[in-house]
């Protein structure tokens, strides 16, 4: 059963102006003239991914969308505007963040009910996405390890985050710790659930084949203080299947951003 997503927000448009990063007081930045556009497309959603290497900042610009931080200076606008925490955003962490007293189906609901939607039909919706996450049969679990699988911890976090059809969503290395099939298997739920939300996500990542795989933009943050230094488009189209990753424009692109990545 898919889940009902037919209440969609309008597309958004997220701009970082000439963010910086300084934690001595201007003596040394970590980002600096960080800028990155993302463009409205009426009707679609961008799959968009800032892909660096470990500790360049991408968890930082994360939290700056997300309004959960301040940049030394520079601008976070949100639909040409400050963040006034008017557009709903969502954010799945590096590190799975299930509520660990409150049973999966309790976790998924928990956005709806704060919403106002009535109990009956908030469980109702939770159990479709628990449904379309592959939990079904967990829903009274408690969300957390011992009870669940790392995978599975994820999956309740993704189910969460995205059942109030939030505008954006900001993903933080959601397959991080994960075996290589069961990081394969959340990247293929997140494209899955991606194509039905049509929201616009921000998706940052060290992995290249992640990045590919997922988005339908790269934008490379490198560089010291670093900044946004290359965009690449992928030129593949959706959806994206396990024969994705073994397709001659997968495995091009792949090579391409490793050489760029490489001589940066
Ligand atoms: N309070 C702080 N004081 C000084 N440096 C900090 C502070 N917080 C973060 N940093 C530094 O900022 C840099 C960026 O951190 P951030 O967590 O954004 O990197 P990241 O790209 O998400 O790394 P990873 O890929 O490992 O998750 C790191 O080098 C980190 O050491
Ligand atoms: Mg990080």
């Amino acid at each position: 059963m898919t889940p009902d997503f037919t209440n969609t927000n309008l597309a958004d448009i997220i701009e970082l102006k000439d963010i910086s990063t300084s934690y001595d007081k201007g003596q040394s930045y970590i980002i600096k003239d960080f800028n990155l556009l993302i463009e409205d497309i009426p009707d679609k959603g961008e799959f968009i991914v800032i892909l660096g290497k470990s500790g360049c900042g991408k968890t930082t610009i994360l939290k700056y969308i997300a309004g959960l931080k301040e940049p030394t200076s520079g601008q976070v606008l949100i639909r040409g505007r400050e963040r006034d925490r008017s557009v709903p955003i969502s954010v799945i962490f590096q590190e799975p963040s299930a509520l660990e007293h409150y049973t999966v189906l309790k976790n998924v609901m928990l956005p709806l009910l704060y919403k106002g939607v009535p109990e009956r039909e908030a469980a109702d919706r939770a159990m479709t996405m628990i449904k379309a996450v592959g939990l079904d049969g967990h829903e009274h679990k408690y969300a957390k390890f011992g009870k669940l699988s790392g995978g599975q911890v994820q999956r309740v976090v993704i189910a969460r985050s995205l059942i109030a059809n939030p505008g954006i969503i900001l993903m933080d290395e959601p397959n991080r710790g994960l075996d290589n099939e069961t990081a394969l298997q959340i990247d293929l739920l997140i494209a899955d659930l991606w194509q039905k939300l049509q929201s616009t996500v921000i998706l940052v990542t060290h992995n290249i084949d992640q990045a590919i795989f997922l988005g339908s933009d790269i934008y490379i943050m490198g560089g010291k203080p670093a900044r946004i230094v290359q965009h690449f488009k992928v030129p593949i189209g959706f959806p994206r299947t396990r024969e994705t990753k073994r397709s001659r424009e997968f495995l091009d692109l792949g090579g391409q951003i490793e050489e760029y990545l490489y001589q940066l």
